[in-house]
């Protein structure tokens, strides 16, 4: 079991082998939620993971529905949930990629709509046996990222708003674009260079690849070390 704080709230987690377990980004992510989130609000998060940000969203009195591709992330959400002492009916997790498990009723019902996205670039093998192996965002590692910005505006209520991370590794030009063409009113709310984590290093020549070919940096180098820059991206479904 580990215990993670976000704004002083403790959330506690049963581990899991191949389930994503929070990095210190989760703690930032839960800042920038923290902020949003208000008592009774409808929010959705595409992949729950352990589960950590959506408990933080259920302590602050949330109504929250969370999706994973990981067939064993709603079950452990569920006991996390419950490790917390949080009202089961407030809750609904369930495994989905990205938002097939929604029906049309849920069209524009939801006040806040997130996912702490994973990046890794390709595709999963068939047989998934790491935790890495559930952050394979297809080309580029855009695949969640590039649904969030597509197709979460069909879920939000009207002023709603989603919030997603974006990272120079995905091209932040093509982020920018997509987010231009599809939100009206949209910021950046948080910026951070953060050191390349070691699984990413097997990709480091795809990038530098990448960079060659479009003439925009991906990853960027500091005093021998690799970084990439997360943005933390803001819609408002006007
Ligand atoms: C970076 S982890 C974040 C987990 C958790 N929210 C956190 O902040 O620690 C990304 C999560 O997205 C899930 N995921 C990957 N592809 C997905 C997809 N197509 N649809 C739904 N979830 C997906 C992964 O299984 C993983 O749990």
């Amino acid at each position: 079991m580990l215990s993670v704080e976000i704004c002083e709230q403790n959330i506690h987690l049963h581990d899991h082998p191949t389930v994503w377990m929070p990095t210190e980004f989760a703690q930032l992510f839960g800042k920038v939620l923290d902020q949003r989130i208000e008592d009774d609000m409808k929010v959705l998060e595409i992949g729950i993971g352990s589960g950590v940000l959506a408990i933080l969203a259920g302590q602050k009195g949330a109504h929250v529905t969370g999706f994973d591709i990981h067939p064993d992330a709603a079950d452990l959400c569920e006991r996390n949930w419950e490790l917390n002492q949080l009202d089961k009916s407030l809750c609904h997790f369930t495994e989905s990629d990205m938002f097939s498990a929604l029906q049309n009723h849920h069209e524009n019902s939801f006040e806040l709509v997130w996912s702490n996205a994973p990046t890794f670039p390709g595709e999963p093998d068939e047989e998934r046996s790491h935790r890495n192996d559930f952050e394979m965002a297809g080309e580029e590692g855009r695949y969640v990222l590039d649904n969030m910005i597509t197709e979460s505006t069909k879920w939000l209520k009207k002023g709603g708003r989603m919030v997603t991370v974006a990272t120079s590794k995905q091209s932040w030009r093509k982020t920018q674009e997509l987010m231009n063409k599809h939100w009206s009113q949209w910021e950046v709310v948080l910026t951070q260079d953060l050191l390349l984590a070691d699984h990413y290093h097997a990709y480091i020549d795809y990038w530098l690849e990448k960079e060659k070919h479009d003439e925009e940096a991906r990853i960027f180098e500091v005093d021998g070390e690799w970084y990439q820059r997360l943005y933390l991206i803001e819609g408002t479904h006007a």
